[in-house]
């Protein structure tokens, strides 16, 4: 019994050595609107995230789990339905065969899947030199450190310490783990142009991308939370009414 204890104090210790070992900056926090009992994705912030997404994100990650029609859906970036068949259609994907057999591309319409940049995972990874850029439909679910991580990957990169070699194809991050990504930086001044005038700073633009990441990581966040506020306040209210009932029926006994 006693070796037993000691072993498992000994695998316990040996574990938060190697968790140690391999530990990451604490990503920064900036102010997300869709925290708290009450909170809400921004819409315009969406709007510019999926336009950050498009320009510069889809030419190397895939967002299999998204269709164009969800981008009208409430509680989302909230396209009108013209906006969304016109983005849509700016993608081109396979189309059934023609009398030959063969398949032809035709525009992508609302019901259809996000358009990946790749055929398969292999092409992926032969032109990004072996690494493998993840589907990004539930990524800030999938990573320790949701929103903030994916937010402070984005705009984590520096020059690496002069004693530190990279190998090709690696990069400096001081939010990755190990200080190291396969990922060239994706976000500099001026990468998009936003529609609606704002300025387009990596800050600005990790921070869209990553609220429209988010609401695709949670498509219903604004109904469940909405939900949530209901039922608790229903319940005070009715803790409420319970407690002067419970009074009233007792008054007399005393
Ligand atoms: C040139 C191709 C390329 C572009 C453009 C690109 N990525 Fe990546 N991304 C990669 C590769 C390759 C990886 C895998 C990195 C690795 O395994 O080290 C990756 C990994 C990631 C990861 C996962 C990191 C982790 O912890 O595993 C996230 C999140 C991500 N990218 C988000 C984005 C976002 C958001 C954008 C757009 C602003 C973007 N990427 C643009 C190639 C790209």
């Amino acid at each position: 019994m006693k070796k037993f204890i000691i072993n498992i104090i000994l695998t316990i210790l040996f574990f938060s050595y190697v968790h140690a070992a391999e530990e990451m900056n604490e990503p920064l926090h900036p102010d997300w609107s869709f925290e708290g009992p009450l909170g809400k994705f921004e819409r315009a912030s969406l709007q510019r995230g999926y336009q950050v997404y498009t320009e510069v994100c889809a030419g190397c990650h895939s967002m299999d789990l998204l269709s164009y029609r969800n981008l009208v859906e409430e509680g989302g970036p909230e396209f009108s339905k013209d906006q969304a068949k016109a983005m849509a259609a700016m993608f081109e994907t396979k189309g059934s065969p023609n009398e030959e057999g063969e398949i032809t591309m035709r525009p992508a319409i609302l019901s259809d899947h996000f358009v990946s940049p790749w055929e398969n995972e292999q092409q992926a990874r032969a032109a990004n030199g072996g690494a493998y850029p993840p589907d990004l439909s539930v990524i800030v679910k999938a990573r320790e450190g949701g929103a903030d991580y994916i937010y402070s990957l984005l705009i984590g990169y520096e020059d690496a310490p002069s004693e530190m070699s990279l190998d090709d194809g690696v990069y400096y991050n001081i939010y990755a783990k190990g200080n190291k990504i396969a990922m060239p930086q994706p976000l500099y001044e001026d990468g998009v142009e936003y529609t609606d005038g704002t300025v387009a700073t990596p800050e600005q633009m990790a921070h869209d991308v990553t609220m429209f990441l988010t609401w695709a990581a949670e498509p219903k966040l604004e109904a469940r939370k909405r939900i949530g506020f209901k039922v608790i306040s229903y319940l005070i209210i009715l803790s409420f009414l319970l407690y002067f009932t419970n009074r009233r029926i007792w008054k007399d006994t005393h």
